[in-house]
């Protein structure tokens, strides 16, 4: 897969990685992330390595200093300096390094000493652009010697930096180790797009503050007029799940019937459509997606359960709901399983119509 984060030092030989947002020496002056390994996609690492060969053979190496930037170091960099020359703002879309698809780097000779180039790193002054104007001969030539091998590996270089190169092809944003309460806009296709239906959870338990994060998405959904006379009960007892899970069972003639054993449970309910109206199924159907994708955004996979809406007056059924104080006009509409992933599902294929209507 050339999509894949690999290690530069896996494909470039001879590389020297000097992270410089790994380490106090950059221009912040603070450890922007946390780690000292440069990784790019595999198909950037590989034109760079086509980079490396080419500048090799002129006695040249590569020295890196910066490649793969989370989104979270991202955001970091712009609250540090947020000018969209040199930094890009995060909430208007991403840098290609938080893509994994540009790379920051300078010339070494074969003994690692840094070639003169215009500016140092960082140096955000017009010099550092690709006019190339107010420098001395040698840091031109140098710089775009490096700009000439770049550009046959089939990167694009960056006009207002001198070190820096995107990869001709586009990546999406990387998505890794997003934690509670990451609020980066743009992510959220990403969330939409990789949340699965999950049937199968591991025994570890989610926090109560957790289920109450994920609960308040669901609260915070759309609903018809803003009634919002829906109901969100979280049952996270797994023996009073399972028990709830037999009587569902014991209905559709189903003794193995178990929600696929979730860790927690959300009763979305709401009233009898011929009291509240066909809103009432609508407005489950927002709450639930909130759910779902605040839950993949903290790691927790879910899974909508459905049997509840055509058993909730079950009489076995609805003293059980009634014990969870859920009021009898109501119907359970869906239900969300919740739980940390034991399998990953790919995603199935989608048949969805979408069109423009030009008429
Ligand atoms: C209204 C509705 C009812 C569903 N009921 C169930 C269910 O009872 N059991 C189940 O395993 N999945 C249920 N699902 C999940 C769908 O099967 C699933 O969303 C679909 O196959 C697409 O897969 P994905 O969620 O991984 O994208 C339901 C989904 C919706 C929207």
């Amino acid at each position: 897969m050339m999509t894949e984060l690999v290690n530069i030092r896996d494909h470039v030989d001879d590389v020297i990685i000097d992270l410089r947002y790994g380490t106090e020496n950059n221009f912040t002056g603070q450890v922007i992330y946390d780690f000292s390994d440069a990784l790019l996609r595999k198909g950037t690492a590989l034109r760079l390595r086509r980079a490396s060969l080419y500048l090799s053979e002129l006695g040249y190496r590569l020295k890196i200093w910066d490649a793969y930037r989370p989104v979270s170091a991202q955001l970091r960099l712009w609250e540090v300096y947020p000018d969209p020359r040199f930094v890009a703002d995060p909430i208007n879309g991403h840098s290609n390094h938080s893509r994994g698809s540009a790379v920051d780097l300078t010339l070494t000779d074969k003994d690692g000493n840094e070639l003169l180039m215009p500016t140092g790193f960082d140096d955000f002054s017009s010099r550092a652009g690709r006019t190339y104007e107010g420098i001395s001969d040698e840091a031109r030539r140098n710089a775009l010697l490096l700009e000439d091998a770049m550009k046959k590996a089939g990167f694009i270089p960056y006009p207002e930096e001198w070190w820096h190169f995107d990869d001709k092809d586009l990546y999406d944003v990387v998505d890794q180790g997003k934690k509670k309460g990451d609020k980066v806009m743009g992510e959220v296709l990403q969330v939409i797009r990789e949340r699965r239906s999950i049937r199968k959870f591991t025994d570890r338990r989610i926090s109560r503050d957790d289920l109450a994060v994920i609960a308040e998405a669901g609260a915070w959904a759309p609903t018809g007029k803003n009634t919002q006379s829906y109901q969100l009960t979280i049952l996270d007892d797994t023996e009073e799940i399972q028990s709830l899970a037999k009587e569902i069972g014991k209905a559709l003639g189903n003794e193995k019937y178990d929600f696929y054993r979730p860790q927690a449970f959300i009763l979305c309910s709401n009233l009898k459509i011929e009291e509240g109206g066909t809103n009432m199924v609508a407005d489950t159907g927002c709450v639930l997606e909130n759910i779902f994708l605040q839950a993949k955004s903290m790691g927790i996979g879910s899974c909508w359960i459905n049997q509840l809406k055509e058993l909730s007056d079950v009489p076995a059924i609805r003293e059980k709901l009634r014990s969870y104080g859920i009021p009898d006009e109501h119907i359970v509409w869906g239900c969300a399983a919740l739980g940390y992933a034991e399998e990953e599902p790919k995603a199935p294929e989608r048949r969805a119509t979408v069109k423009f209507a030009d008429l």
